[in-house]
């Protein structure tokens, strides 16, 4: 039985508050908008957060770049549903940050000065319509690794929004091991690309789940808090335990070689990590990233007489 949390203190004792957040988290139980809680833990959640709703919207340039050219009007239908999905993801995302205070404008702003990151996976391009497979099948599928976990995060507005972002991640990845099966049935040259993009998604994929847990100054502190529920290294590795498998259905060979499965732990042991990329492409630096950010900056500035009409015609309501 979790212990119970006291009731709401009558107080603006700081030390009263505290305790009743403390015993909060220690309870397992959710900590909404309207109560108190430190400044710390706000501005870690506004920044995660805003993070991932980056990334959400930021990850729909890759994809939608092969909208015009999928081979098919079901391929397409379904990467169009797959994208606006994602748009989807990144305006729940920043209302829940709007819960804590942060305002999505000034979000977007730090997000093109450079000021806020979105995941580093983003920053690479899509060259055939295997990546598009790809993507479905490594990207969200690490994606489901790291979001199932925050279905039961501390903090109530982001929990309950990754109920039903995860819901869609999963069929996202069962669209993208689809496609992938249907060119593995097909030519040489299919099952070559397919080759080919698993060979140049894999290692950015695994980077996605953030620095090895000895390199990640602020994890220990978002575990405490309940925000995160387990740590990157162990979100890693039950990523490359669910793929190796499924690689193995599919026929496509992973690109590394020291990739072994270890009966002691049942784990899928693999090599290391090419760390000096991860830092090169999360610092601005890799293959996409000025492109990324140069058509976010030009959809914010294009786009802005929609929000001013929108919110002259408000303002005119509202009187
Ligand atoms: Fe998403
Ligand atoms: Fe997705």
């Amino acid at each position: 039985m979790p212990a119970p949390v006291p009731d709401r203190p009558a107080t603006s004792d700081e030390a009263a508050l505290q305790a009743r957040f403390d015993a909060t988290i220690a309870a397992d139980h959710r900590i909404e908008p309207r109560d108190w809680m430190p400044e710390g833990y706000r501005k870690t959640l506004i920044r995660q957060i805003a993070q991932h709703a980056h990334s959400e919207i930021i990850g729909m340039q890759p994809e939608g770049d092969w909208l015009l050219a999928a081979p098919s009007l079901r391929r397409k239908a379904i990467l169009l549903a797959k994208v606006q999905d994602e748009a989807g993801h990144g305006m729940y995302l920043y209302s829940a940050a709007e819960t804590l205070g942060a305002d999505r404008a000034d979000l977007t702003d730090k997000l093109i000065e450079g000021r806020q990151k979105y995941s580093s996976i983003f920053n690479y391009p899509t060259l055939t319509y295997a990546d598009v497979g790809v993507i479905g099948w490594f990207v969200d599928g690490a994606a489901i690794c790291n979001q199932v976990p925050l279905c039961r995060s501390s903090y109530g507005p982001y929990a309950r929004a990754m109920i039903r972002v995860c819901k869609e991640e999963s069929f996202h990845q069962r669209q993208g091991y689809e496609l992938l099966m249907t060119m593995m049935r097909g030519t040489p040259e299919q099952r070559a690309m397919v080759q080919d993009a698993v060979d140049r998604w894999w290692w950015p994929s695994l980077m996605m789940f953030g620095p090895p847990d000895d390199d990640s100054p602020n994890s220990a502190q978002s575990m405490a808090w309940g925000i995160k529920r387990h740590s990157n290294d162990e979100l890693r590795q039950r990523y490359v335990d669910m793929s190796v498998p499924q690689a193995d259905v599919l026929g496509v060979t992973l690109p590394d070689p020291d990739l072994t499965y270890d009966p002691d732990s049942g784990h899928y042991r693999f090599g290391a990590i090419d760390w000096t990329e991860f830092k090169r492409v999360i610092s601005g630096n890799g293959p996409a990233n000025a492109e990324r950010i140069a058509r976010r900056r030009a959809a914010r500035d294009d786009n802005a007489w929609v929000t001013e009409a929108a919110t002259a015609y408000a303002a005119k309501h509202a009187s």
